[in-house]
């Protein structure tokens, strides 16, 4: 019954790459720092074993096994053009932590073993409901005895607002065969229903908003999302169900949800305080409109997770996140000791106990200060590591950048910085550059490399451009400690 779609998925991802990108909530850095909060014990992150479940051309896992040589990576996906791509990285990268397997989830070889931490991006609505099945089935075996799984996912009931975009973008092309057209046309139509959903009250605007940018997505993001043969948001309660079936508990989103409740507050959270935590959480997807969620999940039978708890803070590292930031430099956020304590070390991560020190000075007790920075993480301000951030803040004598972003900027319009987030470089010279900063160049060197780049605008004096292209690698999180 699930063979015909199964197989259109597959030719899918065939016809029209799917460009993959890192998810930085998806690094174990990340994630096990949320495990952590919430009283999970966590591995080391130098000897982490990770597996992803749709793996599409590696663009998530290769970096994040670049960074841990001593760890353990393996990816599976379905597609050969994918995991052809992702492997052909690998080699390049010369990443010997990694296997990339051609393989269906359904049929994972039981011989792989167990893993730290098992992750499935852009998997679970993407697929028929065996091959989900068999997704929580392979968490299950694989999932090491105290692992961390993630799994994100479209939800409902937000997924209802994006479900009529996608209708009406399959409805325009349903008679179009071909994937390039199909696209082509489903971009042309969407655009032109923004502009006038745009127009309209009510629902049309909340339309308008959510597909704003819908056109500007790149060919395999609007041919394997929008158009995709399967795409179902699920509710939060049928997810936790689906998990719990296969003996794993769901006990944190990586990304906690930043809104407030509005006027309504005080009466809304006095209506679920006497709920279970799984019947709270649907209520609020249900009162935020909520559209995505990214769920932690462990052995249910291992237990472990409890309620977050601020104690953790003091074992964790903090960064301020890349949205507070761009939404601080735009004049938006307002004056917040953490948040302007994170700041001032932008893009690197500090240990809780220099934010502990920083609270104190501005008069905030010390007994107040956990539950103000997981107070800071809540809202957005603060990104949790597990670990120090490896980078620099300004360019070093031999500055060096990250072997994966390195390879990435004479090929790809985007390049993975030390957060596991995507920037794009700011010109051909920024791209010229970034790949010579090697650690054994000094910046003089660095120059006599690339004098013959230096934009026309910046001849007069080539050595200010390098350094402010440098400068801006540092603060894109971009160079090495
Ligand atoms: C929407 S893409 C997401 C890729 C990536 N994880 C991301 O979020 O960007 C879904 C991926 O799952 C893979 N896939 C689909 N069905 C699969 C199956 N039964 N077993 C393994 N991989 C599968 C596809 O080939 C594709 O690479």
């Amino acid at each position: 019954m699930t063979e015909p779609i199964h197989q259109a998925i597959r030719t899918a991802y065939e016809a029209v790459p799917y460009v993959g990108r890192p998810f930085h909530q998806t690094h174990p850095n990340r994630l096990l720092a949320v495990a952590r909060l919430h009283g999970v014990p966590i591995p080391k992150l130098g000897t982490i074993s990770v597996l992803e479940i749709g793996s599409g051309d590696g663009s998530n896992l290769l970096p994040m096994a670049a960074g841990a040589p001593h760890g353990r990576f393996v990816g599976v996906d379905l597609s050969a053009r994918l995991t052809a791509s992702a492997r052909a990285m690998a080699e390049e990268l010369r990443l010997n932590n990694v296997r990339l397997l051609e393989a269906d989830v359904r049929d994972i070889p039981a011989k792989l073993g167990w893993f730290d931490v098992v992750i499935a991006h852009g998997f679970y609505s993407w697929v028929p409901p065996d091959v989900r099945d068999a997704m929580f089935g392979a968490i299950s075996r694989h999932l090491a005895p105290g692992g961390v799984a993630y799994v994100a996912y479209n939800l409902l009931p937000g997924g209802w607002i994006r479900r009529i975009g996608w209708d009406a973008m399959q409805f325009h092309v349903r008679d179009v065969r071909d994937p390039a057209e199909r696209v082509t046309r489903a971009r042309e139509f969407i655009s032109l229903m923004v502009e006038s959903w745009r127009t309209q009250p009510g629902p049309g605007a909340a339309l308008a908003e959510n597909f704003a940018h819908e056109a500007e997505r790149d060919d395999g993001g609007i041919f394997h999302d929008d158009l995709a043969p399967l795409n179902e948001p699920v509710y939060y309660s049928t997810f936790v169900a689906h998990a719990a079936r296969h003996r794993l508990l769901a006990f944190a989103d990586v990304d906690p949800s930043t809104r407030g409740l509005g006027p309504a507050g005080a009466a809304l959270r006095e209506r679920l305080a006497a709920r279970d935590p799984v019947a709270r959480e649907q209520m609020l997807d249900f009162v935020h409109l909520r559209q995505m969620r990214a769920t932690l999940l462990v052995h249910a039978n291992v237990g472990g997770a409890g309620r977050r708890d601020p104690r953790h803070v003091a074992e964790l590292h903090f960064a301020a996140s890349m949205p507070y930031m761009r939404h601080r430099l735009a004049g938006g956020a307002a004056a917040d000791p953490v948040g302007d304590t994170l700041a001032a070390h932008f893009p690197a991560s500090i240990p809780a106990a220099r934010i502990v020190d920083a609270l104190a000075s501005r008069g905030v007790r010390a007994d107040d200060a956990p539950a103000r920075i997981v107070d800071a993480w809540v809202t957005g301000v603060a990104d949790p590591y597990a670990d120090a951030l490896a980078l620099s803040t300004r360019p070093s004598a031999r500055p060096r950048a990250g072997a994966v972003a390195r390879w990435q900027a004479s090929r790809l319009p985007l390049v993975t910085n030390q957060r596991h987030v995507s920037v794009r470089l700011a010109d051909d010279f920024a791209r010229a550059l970034l790949p010579l900063c090697d650690g054994t160049r000094t910046q003089a060197e660095l120059l006599a490399r690339v004098r013959a780049a230096v934009p026309a605008a910046e001849a007069a004096d080539p050595k200010a451009a390098v350094e402010r292209r440098l400068a801006q690698f540092a603060s894109a999180a971009l160079l090495d400690a």
